[in-house]
């Protein structure tokens, strides 16, 4: 392996646990061979967690991050590299990965906590990150006529807020259109960035 071990995060963003989901197999392709390569690799499954809601700007500055979370935050705080992976619902992330972000990116975790902190700006600085989402529409379509505005929502607002980057998407589009070759080379797409722990 010509470049260093990294330490990469996927965070399977789809809330459907069942395999066969495109989602699924995006990231497996790019665990399997970043393995391969020699990286070092841990996955958080958001749909296999159970967490609440979060429901106030005091739970958010001041609470405890539900027990069922520690360890996706812990494995986050590992990682060097973030794989997020997700479908495009409803023009934006699914509702449960944006709940898991709302609990997991804290005030003091994420970013310096509030007034009075002395530690400014992203406190997880020193990380990079790729967005992948899957999407109904042709990718082309989300990007420039949508304005991909959800993923610049997850990519500026939280990753680079929180000091990541850079941050890198990928948009896989027209999934359902089917055909085992799209797939294939989808499949290929991943792994190679796998790879490169990309
Ligand atoms: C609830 C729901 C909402 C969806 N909303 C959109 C959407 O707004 N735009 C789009 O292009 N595709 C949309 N889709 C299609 C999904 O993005 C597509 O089924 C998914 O990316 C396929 O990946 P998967 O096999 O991992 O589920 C939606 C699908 C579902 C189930």
């Amino acid at each position: 392996m010509s470049q260093r071990a990294q330490r990469i995060l996927v965070v399977q963003g789809h809330p459907d646990p069942r395999p066969g989901r495109l989602c699924r197999a995006l990231a497996e392709a790019y665990a399997d061979a970043a393995r391969e390569a020699g990286h070092q690799l841990r996955v958080v499954d958001v749909a296999t967690l159970d967490f609440p809601l979060l429901r106030s700007k005091d739970e958010f500055e001041h609470g405890a991050v539900p027990d069922t979370l520690r360890e996706a935050q812990e494995a986050i705080a590992w990682a060097g590299h973030l794989v997020i992976v997700y479908p495009l619902w409803l023009g934006d992330m699914p509702a449960l990965l944006k709940g898991f972000l709302e609990q997991v990116f804290r005030p003091g975790f994420a970013v310096g906590a509030a007034r009075g902190d002395d530690r400014a700006g992203g406190l997880l600085a020193g990380r990079s990150a790729r967005v992948v989402v899957t999407m109904g529409m042709p990718a082309p379509v989300y990007r420039w006529f949508f304005g991909a505005h959800s993923l610049k929502s997850l990519t500026r607002n939280i990753l680079r807020f929180s000091g990541i980057g850079p941050v890198r998407t990928s948009l896989f589009g027209m999934v359902e259109a089917g055909g085992a070759q799209r797939r294939a080379r989808w499949l290929a797409r991943m792994a190679d960035l796998g790879r490169r722990a990309a």
